[in-house]
């Protein structure tokens, strides 16, 4: 299914979205945060991601404008505790126009809504100030730091900063 607001579409990935997923992780900047993306990304990685082969479950979805994918975003649901992990990125020329607040204040609320999840979450690197700042504009709160938490392909072990959304916290778009 698609989730949408006034001009931005949520949608499943497709085999045909491929080219373009593995296009935009060639960005070192994607590569340097996102620690579970494989180096060098292959156009197998890309195939075996838009296919559903990662196990990230059912809620993965692709940032549609003007019909191409320009990022991603999914929440990974765990069923017993009723919380969700949510992860993203965007394409290199698509970023500081407010694309990845929107799409994690939409997949929010239906995270909420429609999934009935009680406590969302992300992790960001301590770093990486772009992402902890879309958390924030979404209403996100930092919790703490997990120390020593990611073992990046290069060796380097990294804290990340823990954000969590509970209902009723999700900030409306006019206040973003
Ligand atoms: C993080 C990321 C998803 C943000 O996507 P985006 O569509 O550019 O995000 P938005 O435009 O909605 O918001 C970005 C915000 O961060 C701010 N920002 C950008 N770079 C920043 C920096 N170096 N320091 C502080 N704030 C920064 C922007 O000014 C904007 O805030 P504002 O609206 O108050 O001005 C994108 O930069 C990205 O894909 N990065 C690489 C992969 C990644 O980091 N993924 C997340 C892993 S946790």
């Amino acid at each position: 299914m698609e989730l949408r607001d006034e001009w931005l579409v949520l949608r499943p990935w497709r085999e045909d979205d491929a080219p373009a997923v593995y296009e935009a992780c060639q960005d070192p900047e994607i590569l340097h945060w996102a620690p579970v993306i494989p180096r060098p990304y292959t156009e197998e990685d890309a195939l075996a991601f838009v296919t559903g082969k990662l196990d990230l479950g059912p809620h993965q979805y692709a940032i549609e404008e003007d019909g191409r994918p320009v990022g991603s975003i999914g929440v990974r649901v765990n069923e017993q505790t009723r919380t969700g992990h949510i992860g993203y990125w965007c394409a290199r020329e698509a970023r500081g126009r407010g694309l990845m607040t929107r799409a994690l204040r939409l997949l929010c609320g239906y995270a909420f809504e429609d999934l009935a999840l009680e406590r969302l979450e992300l992790f960001t690197d301590p770093d990486n100030l772009a992402s902890q700042r879309v958390a924030g504009k979404v209403g996100f709160r930092r919790e703490g730091v997990l120390r020593s938490h990611l073992l990046h392909p290069d060796g380097r072990r990294r804290d990340s900063v823990m954000f969590s959304l509970l209902p009723g916290e999700l900030v409306p778009s006019s206040r973003g």
